[in-house]
């Protein structure tokens, strides 16, 4: 169960429609992936805090704490797993919340983990409840009860685990129940990274993958991967697709620019599912604020991708807005879209930084 497991399997951020992307990804992510906390550009804080886990672990020669990673697709979760363990010089065990429907199917990986194994759990939030139960007591008495016969003659076997290290990861830390949460001894956030973090991991990747690209034509990528090195890698390939077909071969400004509009990535960075994010809630819905289920009905998605894929980014460079009556457009959502917001517009201004609320659009 645990060796099938695929990394792409549930990947939110294949957007980019690309027959056969998956299995491209996949080869790609493999062989790019940092190795070490050193090698991993961005998120400061986080590889600040987990090196100190991770170093006094070491000196201890006991295993570090549990370990639990949040923040949208793409960001480095998966990566950072694996340099944990590969930080720890230990192996690594990867399943994921969705593969452990019963918990006879984490029974079975938690007895066969040896001493120092870290346990990966990806999608941490989509386990079933009786093996998140089963998880407790493991992360924290390193112990299972195996339950053996049915009915009123089944007994609870315990089961001693040697000590390991569960890393969980997930895009939505809020699903999770307290107790669960609360056996993590340490978590890390990952946020969008900046424009200068993603250039360099593109121009590492760059190297590592022969494509000759310059300085500009690698920052016209960062600047529009929606702070995301996944998508950034994936732009990438593109564009050196694009220098290779319709170029000289070099991956300059130019082919970056004609490749991100031939790939519906607008100046700004939005894609498809972006635009229609704002689309819907501008002509629509009048601006909102509207609920997530209708909103999601309206652009033909899950409400889950619109939550988790679409809507951090939104928030976070301030073209969306969540108020307690649902979602609304800020005046920026409105000026992207070239549309003039209505009078009475931004439902949830009372969120907004004042002087986004102004007269900037005249009515
Ligand atoms: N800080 C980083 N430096 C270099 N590459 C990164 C970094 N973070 C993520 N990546 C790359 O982005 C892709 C997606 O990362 P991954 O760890 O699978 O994200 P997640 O598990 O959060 O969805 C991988 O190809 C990985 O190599
Ligand atoms: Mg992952």
């Amino acid at each position: 169960m645990t060796d099938d497991y695929d990394d792409s399997s549930y990947d939110a951020t294949a957007r980019i429609v690309d027959p056969g992307g998956d299995t491209e990804d996949r080869r790609f992510e493999a062989a790019l992936r940092p190795r070490k906390l050193a090698d991993f550009p961005g998120q400061p804080r986080v590889r600040d805090q987990l090196s100190l886990v991770l170093e006094a672990a070491k000196r201890r020669a006991a295993p570090p704490d549990h370990v639990l990673l949040s923040g949208p697709p793409g960001l480095g979760k998966t990566s950072l797993a694996m340099i944990i363990a590969a930080e720890l010089e230990q192996p690594i065990r990867i399943t994921s919340g969705p593969a452990i429907q019963h918990a006879g199917d984490l029974a079975a990986v938690l007895s066969s983990l040896a001493e120092g194994e870290v346990l990966f759990l990806d999608e941490i939030h989509r386990m079933a409840r009786p093996a998140e139960e089963m998880l407790y007591l493991a992360m924290e008495d390193f112990r299972v009860d195996i339950i053996v016969g049915k009915g009123p003659g089944a007994t609870a076997i315990p089961l001693e685990l040697p000590p390991f290290t569960v890393v969980g990861a997930t895009t939505r830390a809020g699903l999770l129940p307290a107790p669960l949460r609360d056996r993590f001894g340490f978590t890390g956030h990952l946020d969008f990274y900046t424009p200068e973090d993603l250039a360099q991991i593109l121009t590492r990747n760059a190297t590592l993958l022969g494509i000759d690209a310059t300085e500009q034509g690698i920052e016209e990528i960062a600047g529009r991967s929606r702070g995301t090195p996944r998508i950034a890698n994936r732009l990438l390939r593109r564009v050196r697709d694009y220098a290779q077909v319709h170029g000289s071969g070099i991956l300059d400004q130019g082919a970056a620019r004609a490749a991100l509009s031939l790939f519906d990535v607008d100046d700004r960075g939005l894609d498809r599912l972006d635009r229609a994010v704002l689309e819907a809630l501008c002509r629509r819905f009048g601006g909102g604020p509207v609920g997530l289920s209708t909103l999601a009905v309206a652009v033909g998605e899950e409400s889950d991708t619109v939550e988790t894929v679409a809507e951090p980014y939104l928030v976070r460079e301030g073209y969306l807005v969540r108020t307690p009556r649902g979602r609304a457009a800020s005046p920026l959502a409105w000026q992207h879209l070239g549309l003039t917001p209505p009078v009475n517009a931004v439902a949830g201004a009372e969120q907004l930084p004042l002087e986004d609320g102004g007269g900037r659009f005249g009515g």
